[in-house]
């Protein structure tokens, strides 16, 4: 399997500064060297370069939204240039606003290939806001909504048409932070939430069985790591944190669910702030969860 590593150094959708420098945290954590062991052919293509962060207030209900599309254009291009070369792209962020330009790239690759997408969105949040409801302004909180073709044009048509995709490709699993006007949209949208309390009471197994049923070998799964997924006991490296999440064992076993099903085809890691980050101890954690996500195990299988 050929992987590439594209950085995305940037925390222009964030409310936070510091996801810009998860891409460098990443490589000092050895996620190349770790991946190679594993029998990966992976490349690194270095950086993608855009706009400083402003560091502005909201206007119009969005935060550095030229800043958020000129990113995007460029994830856009260059996760779609590695799909095309049949190599698996693994975006590292940066902030989850760049998965807009992550998912639109390989929602275009399905359409053209005739493959059924999967969209895994491992998060403590939903990421379903827009302008009129978010409470912050920042675009990292609304990736999944322009994905389903709710925001602005730049960034809802980076494909060249709206939607890039549709809320029943999503599954989205660990959430425990959803905004009061958020809650009503990702209901009237129908999004897959699987959140803590479901994990809770049926158990991560249970809950990652339903997120992983109904894929084929037609099905292209993207996997979207938001770091903030994780219990920040285990993962304090994020600018939002929200506790609750899951533990290193349930967070294990997810990552090994779905690499027990071999259709991972795309990655996201996002969110990684070093700036909150003791030791680099939560990019160390990334890398190893990642590990699993491609197919380490403790037994032969
Ligand atoms: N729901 C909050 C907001 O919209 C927080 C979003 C956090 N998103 C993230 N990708 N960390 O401002
Ligand atoms: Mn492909
Ligand atoms: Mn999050
Ligand atoms: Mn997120």
């Amino acid at each position: 399997q050929a992987v590439s590593l594209i950085g995305v150094p940037t925390d222009i959708g964030a409310g936070h500064r510091g996801a810009s420098m998860g891409p460098e945290a990443l490589r000092v954590a050895n996620l190349m060297g770790r991946l190679e062991a594993r029998g990966l052919d992976v490349i690194d293509r270095g950086n993608l370069q855009g706009p400083v962060n402003p560091w502005q207030p909201p206007q119009d209900g969005y935060r550095h939204l030229p800043g958020v599309v000129a990113w995007n254009r460029a994830v856009y291009t260059a996760i779609y240039t590695e799909l095309t070369a049949g190599r698996l792209p693994v975006m590292l962020g940066g902030d989850h606003c760049l998965a807009i330009g992550s998912i639109t790239a390989v929602a275009r690759h399905c359409r053209e290939q005739g493959k059924q997408l999967r969209v895994l969105w491992l998060d403590a949040h939903a990421d379903f806001n827009t302008a009129q409801i978010t409470p912050s302004g920042n675009i990292h909180g609304m990736p999944v909504a322009c994905l389903c073709g709710m925001g602005p044009e730049e960034l809802t048509k980076l494909g060249g048409s709206a939607p890039a995709t549709a809320p029943e490709v999503f599954r989205q699993i660990g959430i425990r932070s959803v905004d009061e006007g958020e809650k009503r949209l990702v209901r009237e949208a129908k999004v897959g939430i699987y959140d803590m309390r479901h994990i809770d009471e049926v158990g991560m197994k249970r809950a990652m069985e339903e997120a992983l049923a109904d894929m084929d070998d037609n099905t292209h799964l993207h996997v979207s790591f938001d770091v903030d997924f994780l219990d920040p006991a285990i993962a304090p490296g994020v600018g939002t944190t929200v506790r609750g999440g899951p533990n290193y064992r349930e967070a294990q076993l997810c990552m090994e669910m779905i690499a027990d099903t071999g259709r991972m085809a795309s990655l996201d890691i996002v969110e990684l702030n070093p700036a909150f980050d003791k030791r680099n101890q939560t990019a160390r954690l990334a890398v190893d969860l990642v590990e699993s996500l491609f197919g380490k195990s403790t037994l032969m299988r």
